[in-house]
Parts: structure tokens; C-alpha cells; sequence
């Protein structure tokens, strides 16, 4: 390696793009640190349910991120002590987290966060927002897509996900996964939007390997440079 600079690597796209598996590999094979933002949102989501907060009342929500002691190192994902981990990947919290997400005060305290994370570099950050609006002067950028029938399959097939999806038919997945899409899309701060110097990776019918070994390349040539 011509340079040991620790890069900032974003890896954003919707549900089911394939972004966990890719992002926490290539961190792995870096030696950087992982970040996944959508579950700081669900943490959130996770706390405010508990609470009997209604996820709607966004100052509340956002007192909660604020607060908020994460721990979100080696696939751990706690909140103020809890391990909730496998209790955030419901359809429930699908949907809670969908909501939190849309408030612009918690998105502001979530953001800056996540900056933090990532103030010294060396930090692969997956999630939504993060080459747009966390880390627009990140060094590598990519937005991994798949086609929506690849996304609900894959999302289906998730044993992260099974927690009290038992029975859940495809269809039913697809059809969940496509308002969740259209939300992320649609909501007015902070669209998924794909970067204009992002890298766009489709990962219909290729296997994972292929794509973190393309993420690999990608940033190699960037540290090259
Ligand atoms: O990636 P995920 O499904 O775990 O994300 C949970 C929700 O949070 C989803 O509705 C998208 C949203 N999210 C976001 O708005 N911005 C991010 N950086 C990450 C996730």
C-alpha cells in the first residue's frame, strides 16, 4: 500500500441492496471501522416504542437520539445499555424507524453523530444519506443497487430479519419493502438519492464476493492516488 490515509468509504442504497453484508467485509478487510446509520435509526425507533413515545412527536424522538449512548462496534447494536440487535429488525421497527427517519431534528442529531464516527477517517459508513449529506467530501462513494424482486428475496431470506416475519409471504415482503423504498425516496429531507460522483453497483444475480471485491478495487485506486 502506497498510503496508509485512512479513507471515509460511503456505501448508501435502498433495502436490500446487499449494503450490511458488502459494507462489514469491506471494513473487515480494511481493518476500518463499520458503521450501519439505518440502525442507529432503528435504535431510536427501538427506545422511543419502548418508552411509549409516539414516534411521531418529533421533539421527543430527537431528545431520544441526543441522548442516545450507542454502541454499534462488531455487528454489536446497543442503546443505553440494551442489546437490541435482533429486537430492532421487526417489521415493526421497519416501519417505527421509517417514521423516525423522516423528522429533520432527528436526522440533524443523528448526522452529526455519525460525523463524529467518522472524524478521523478509516470508517466504512453505510446507509441512506451518507455520500449526499453525512460525508459529501467522502473518499469513495457507492450506491449499490439491485432490482426490486432481488431486494425483497434477498430481505426474505435474512435470518437478521425473521424475528416475527414467520410465515411472511414474498409478496408480502415486496410489497413492505416498496413503501419503505417510496418513503425513503419521497420524504423531504434527505431523499435516498444517488451521489453525483458516486459509483453505482448493481448486484441483481451477482454474488456478494464479486461485489466486495469491485468496493475493494474502488478503494485501492482511491488510496493509490
Ligand atoms: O437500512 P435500514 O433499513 O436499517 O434503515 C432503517 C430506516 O432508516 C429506513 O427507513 C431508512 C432510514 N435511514 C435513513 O433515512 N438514513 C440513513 N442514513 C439510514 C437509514
Amino acid at each position: 500500500m502506497s498510503s496508509t490515509r485512512a479513507l471515509i468509504v460511503a456505501i448508501d442504497g435502498p433495502s436490500g441492496a446487499g449494503k450490511g453484508t458488502v459494507a462489514r467485509a469491506v471494513a473487515s478487510r480494511l481493518g476500518y471501522r463499520h458503521i450501519d446509520t439505518g440502525a442507529m435509526y432503528r435504535a431510536v425507533a427501538w427506545k422511543a416504542r419502548h418508552q411509549r413515545v409516539d414516534v411521531a412527536d418529533e421533539a421527543a424522538v430527537a431528545a431520544i437520539g441526543e441522548r442516545a449512548i450507542f454502541d454499534l462496534d462488531d455487528g454489536r447494536v446497543a442503546i443505553d445499555g440494551t442489546d437490541v440487535a435482533k429486537a430492532i429488525r421487526t417489521p415493526e421497527i421497519d416501519a417505527a424507524a421509517t417514521a423516525v427517519a423522516r423528522h429533520p431534528s432527528v436526522r440533524r442529531v443523528l448526522v452529526a453523530r455519525q460525523r463524529a464516527y467518522g472524524a478521523d477517517g478509516g470508517i466504512v459508513m453505510e446507509g441512506r444519506d451518507i455520500g449526499t449529506v453525512v460525508f459529501p467530501d467522502a473518499d469513495v462513494k457507492i450506491y449499490l443497487d439491485a432490482s426490486p424482486e432481488e431486494r425483497a428475496r434477498r430481505r426474505a431470506a435474512d435470518p437478521a430479519h425473521a424475528t416475527g416475519t414467520t410465515g411472511r409471504q414474498l409478496s408480502e415482503v415486496a410489497t413492505a419493502l416498496a413503501e419503505r423504498d417510496r418513503n425513503d425516496s419521497t420524504r423531504a429531507t434527505s431523499p435516498l438519492m444517488i451521489a453525483d460522483d458516486a459509483v453505482v453497483v448493481d448486484t441483481t444475480g451477482v454474488p456478494v464476493e464479486r461485489v466486495i471485491d469491485r468496493v475493494l478495487e474502488l478503494v485501492e485506486k482511491r488510496i493509490r492516488m
